[in-house]
Order: C-alpha cells, then sequence, then structure tokens
C-alpha cells in the first residue's frame, strides 16, 4: 500500500539496502508501482524522502501501459517509417482521441478505488504517458535518457486546465445499475468495501491542447471509464477533410481518414482510407486497412509485467517515467482536482453499466462538430465484442 513507502524507504537507508552489491557497477534498486502520491503535494513529499535514499537512476516507477508492446510500437511506427510523421502535426491532423473503455466495474479494489477514483487510477499516468508517447518530439536517440527528456517536455506544452475552464473540458461520472452484454451489474456504490453515497468518479472524459508548433490547434479528447458497453483501448488520429472537393458532389462525401492505434483488445494499426466503390457509376466507399499482431506476428505478446521487471533486473529504465514527468502530470490532474473542488458535483450515479458514459461527455465532442470514433471502430476483430 502507497502510505508504506516512506517506512520503507527509511527502513532500506538504515539497513542498507540503498547501496547494492556495487554502488557504481550494480545499484540496489527500487521498483515503485503506482499511485506515485495522490496529488501533487503529497507526490513531491514521497520524491523527497525516496530522493534521499535513493537517486534517480536507481529509481523504476512502474506504468505498465509504457511495456505494451502495442504502445513501444507506436514509437516504431512514427519514427521508423518516414511515410507518417510529415503529417502529424497541426497542418494534417484535425483532432486526437485517446479513449480507454472498461466493461469491467472495480471488482475486490473498492477500498483502493475510493482513495483514487478515474482521475487518478487512469488519467495522471497512462493517459497522459500515452498522449506524451502520440505526439512527442522524435527523441535523439532511442535511449532512456533521450524519449524521457522528450516525453518531459511534451506535458510541459500540455495546457494546463484551470479551475474555472474545468466545468467546460471535463467530465466525471459514476456508474449505476444495469446490464453489460446482457449480464446485470450492480453500481459502484452498492461495490464492496465503497460508501453507498460515495461521490467517487469512475468515468472521465476531458478536452485537452498541446501549445507547441506542432499541435496547436489540435483538440485531445481523453476518455476513460468503469463498466462500459465494452472494454477497448484505441489512439485514434483523425485528419482534416481538405483537399476533397473534386469529390463534394457525391451524394455520399468522402469521409476524413483515420488513423487508428488499437491497444486492447486484439492489437492493430488502421488506417480508413477512402476508396472507389466497385460500380459502374462513380460511388466512394470508406475501407479500413488493417495491420494485426495477431496475423503478421504468430509469436504471442509478452506480458507488459514482464519486460519490465526484466528491465529492472537489466537496469533500463525508457520504459519507465522519469520523476519531473510524473511531477508535470499530476500537476494537470491537480488543477482538475481543485476545479471540481470548486463546482457543483454531479448527481452520482449518472451513467448506467453497460452504457457509453454520461451524455454529457458526449455533448463534450459533439458540441465541436465531432464524435467518439471508438463507438464505431473495431480494429483486428477476433473476439467477438
Ligand atoms: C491499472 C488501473 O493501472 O490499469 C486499473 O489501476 C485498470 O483500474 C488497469 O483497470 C487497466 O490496465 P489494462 O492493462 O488491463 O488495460
Amino acid at each position: 500500500a502507497p502510505s508504506f513507502s516512506p517506512i520503507i524507504f527509511e527502513a532500506a537507508k538504515k539497513y542498507k539496502l540503498n547501496i547494492g552489491c556495487d554502488i557504481d557497477k550494480n545499484p540496489a534498486r527500487i521498483v515503485i508501482e503506482k499511485p506515485f502520491g495522490s496529488d501533487l503535494e503529497t507526490a513531491k513529499d514521497l520524491n523527497n524522502k525516496l530522493d534521499d535514499v535513493f537517486s534517480e537512476s536507481q529509481i523504476y516507477r512502474i506504468d505498465h501501459f509504457l511495456a505494451k508492446e502495442s504502445i513501444q510500437n507506436v514509437l516504431a511506427f512514427r519514427f521508423a517509417n518516414e511515410i507518417f510523421e510529415p503529417i502529424l502535426n497541426n497542418k494534417y491532423v484535425d483532432h486526437i482521441q485517446i479513449t480507454q473503455l472498461e466493461d469491467i466495474g472495480v471488482g475486490t479494489r473498492g477500498g483502493y478505488y475510493e482513495e483514487a477514483g478515474a482521475l487518478r487510477d487512469m488519467i495522471q499516468n497512462h493517459l497522459l504517458q500515452i498522449l506524451a508517447i502520440t505526439t512527442m518530439n522524435e527523441p535523439k536517440k532511442f535511449d532512456a535518457q533521450s524519449i524521457r527528456a522528450e516525453k518531459v517536455e511534451l506535458l510541459k506544452k500540455v495546457k494546463t486546465i484551470t479551475p474555472e475552464e474545468v466545468k467546460k473540458f471535463v467530465v466525471r461520472g459514476q456508474y449505476g445499475a444495469g446490464a453489460v452484454n446482457g449480464k446485470k451489474e450492480i453500481g459502484y456504490q452498492e461495490e464492496d468495501k465503497v460508501e453507498n453515497d460515495s461521490s467517487i468518479e469512475t468515468f472521465v472524459a476531458a478536452k485537452l491542447s498541446i501549445e507547441n508548433e506542432n499541435w496547436k490547434g489540435v483538440p485531445i479528447y481523453m476518455k476513460h471509464g468503469k463498466r462500459l458497453n465494452k472494454s477497448l483501448t484505441q489512439i485514434n488520429i483523425q485528419f482534416k477533410e481538405a483537399g476533397h472537393s473534386l469529390f463534394n458532389h457525391l451524394s455520399k462525401k468522402p469521409s476524413a481518414n483515420i488513423l487508428t492505434f488499437q491497444i486492447k483488445p486484439d492489437e492493430g494499426i488502421a488506417i480508413r482510407l477512402v476508396a472507389k466503390k466497385p460500380s459502374l457509376k462513380l460511388e466512394i466507399s470508406d475501407v479500413d486497412m488493417e495491420f494485426c499482431y495477431a496475423s503478421a506476428f504468430r509469436d504471442p505478446l509478452p506480458d507488459a509485467y514482464e519486460r519490465l521487471l526484466l528491465d529492472v533486473m537489466l537496469g533500463d529504465q525508457t520504459l519507465f517515467p522519469h520523476v519531473d514527468e510524473v511531477i508535470r502530470s499530476w500537476e494537470i490532474v491537480d488543477n482538475i482536482l481543485k476545479g471540481w473542488d470548486k463546482i457543483e458535483q454531479p448527481v452520482f450515479p449518472n451513467y448506467d453499466a453497460g452504457s457509453w458514459g454520461p451524455k454529457e461527455a458526449d455533448n463534450l465532442i459533439q458540441k465541436d462538430g465531432r464524435n467518439w470514433l471508438s463507438h464505431e471502430l473495431s480494429v483486428c476483430q477476433i473476439h467477438p465484442h
């Protein structure tokens, strides 16, 4: 439990466990699972205590999303193919969506979740890390120092939502009873170790922006929730529609190209293109070009934790967030928490188990003339969803 961390750091110091067999060649390493603090202040405080006992090169903060094959592949896709990077910027991209939907509830983790909630549990770490990997500049080298430096740089440019803006750009929700895939499910407040008038959110949707040369003006929509309609993790990059005027006279107009990275389930990448429909007339249609791990590579994907624990032993910090990333992510999230403290809380529960979340989350994106793409896009469908 996070509350034991400072006690463990101190004991490690007292019994010299922070040194290891050889402080220069093979220093001791400490691995810390999230949550790293519960807000900006506690994260800074925890870090000071940790800093007192271990140096940054000995510290491995876990964010298991970074070790997922399909997340690491975002880097390979962006920087090993020459054709995509030139168009991944505000000249060509209309907006980005980062979506992590879960059909499961809090299960046996009610006690932890009552102190965390969706914003701390998923946005502060996994979803902001995905954002950084998707939009950071190309690192000088493929090593821990360069990759972490670019992620920090990007996160610094994510515009902080002020407490006053929270109402406009962030939606929270909590699930009530309902049915997922035909099976009846209880509401969050009925879950084990959860207060029956709990005000903890199990859903967050937000609109963010990045204030740098590449991404200024490109909205970033994020969405995460528990007990939703399905389990799905996707990054969707929708391109601008300009340039199709040649076909504007047709009854079905060309839709925008979409690049989808599907992280879970059925890992893969898809590109939505427009093609001429085979017929004697001029008609166009959307087609999806897919790369699926399951068919392209026969080997099973290693588990994220398997990779992370191996990297700890090898002393490779590439897939572990640097303290500056963690602190910056807390700054972004802390402002949202402060905003929530100031405004009236929605009446919870405000979405049914098995739905897509509260209707305000649809309004958040629809008022900009867009839709949640994860509701309709499914890549490499092997499992019936
Ligand atoms: C964990 C969160 O870090 O990530 C959980 O604490 C969440 O609440 C989980 O369900 C999701 O991870 P994955 O790998 O199952 O998508």
